[in-house]
């Protein structure tokens, strides 16, 4: 039997999961909204596509929460995007209603399923569904270091005319301006990027990552980033529904780990079958356990707003 995933949220990340899921042949695909006719338009021309590009997931789109059930995982968009001059946390009290309801509506429904949070400012969102699910935390996980390091990891291949697929990037903390970048941990075909660049280079590339979101926004003006976005998420779902145990950074609920207590924060975590199986700690230098901190703190400040 196929595996079942659910998209909540029809716009523009959810829709383009959706597409990138049923395209890649992963699982069976619901798109959900609460605009009617939104999802349904969406999962039938995506239905429609799959005799042309020959995948036989089957996509509906629904209002209907009741078509979700029994999903293995569960992506939430919902909420709205950022506009120009908007930082992610403006978004914070609108979004904490939408994902908190969300959250409530899809556990009902699919009670062993794992979520993916997307909804923005994403590691708070990660922490409403958290509490909101009642979810074991391995069942929660927030994206969004898969999409920074993509970023970074372009920057980088294009700064060295280089494959992408040569370069690795690591990025830590929260999923906003304070994110960390660690430049000594990523690496071109395993050669540390201080052994390749000149510091100002690569200090220009640490900005424009942790300002890659804002880029997006200013340039598309009408709301933000949707392709590197999904793909970061159906990255995650198939190590997820495959079982790959592949080690990526996502945002997770740290018990003490890195030094940081009861909040979700980016660090690399093994994704597989059960969700997030290990956190993996490395060793931090203590600028870079500085900017960790920061980086939570600033975290911290958003979830004690809402209180999660
Ligand atoms: C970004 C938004 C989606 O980073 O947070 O593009």
């Amino acid at each position: 039997m196929r595996k079942k995933v659910t998209v909540v949220g029809a716009g523009m990340v959810g829709g383009t999961t959706a597409h990138r899921l049923a395209d890649k042949e992963l699982c069976d695909v619901v798109l959900t909204d609460i605009i009617e006719g939104l999802p349904q338009g969406k999962g039938l021309d995506l239905a429609e596509s799959a005799p042309i590009e020959g995948y036989d997931s089957r996509v509906l789109g629904t209002n209907d929460y009741k078509d979700t059930a029994n999903s293995d995982i569960v992506v939430i968009t919902a909420g709205i995007p950022r506009k120009p001059g908007m930082s992610r946390d403006d978004l914070l009290k609108t979004n904490y209603n939408i994902v908190k309801e969300t959250t409530e509506k899809v556990v009902k429904y699919s009670p062993n399923s794992i979520l993916i949070i997307v909804s923005n400012p994403l590691d708070a969102m990660a922490q409403t569904a958290y509490k909101a699910s009642g979810f074991s935390k391995n069942r929660v996980l927030g994206m969004a270091g898969v999409l920074d390091s993509a970023r970074m990891r372009t920057f980088i291949a294009e700064a060295l005319d280089v494959s992408v697929e040569n370069v690795t990037a690591f990025v830590l903390g929260g999923h906003g301006d304070t994110m960390v970048p660690l430049a000594r941990y990523s690496t071109v075909a395993g050669i540390p990027l201080p052994d390749l660049m000149p510091k100002e280079k690569i200090d220009a590339i640490i900005k424009r990552t942790a300002q890659g979101g804002a880029e997006i926004v200013g340039l598309l003006k009408t709301g933000s980033a949707f392709y590197a976005p999904s793909a970061a998420i159906v990255e995650m779902v198939e190590a997820i529904l495959k079982d790959k145990k592949k080690i990526l950074p996502c945002a997770a609920y740290l018990e003490g780990e890195y030094g940081i207590k009861g909040l979700f924060v980016g660090v690399p975590v093994k994704l597989g079958a059960r969700g997030i199986e290990q956190v993996i700690e490395i060793k931090l230098t203590p600028e870079e356990r500085v900017a960790l901190e920061k980086s939570a703190a600033a975290v911290k400040e958003l979830v004690e707003i809402i209180g999660v």
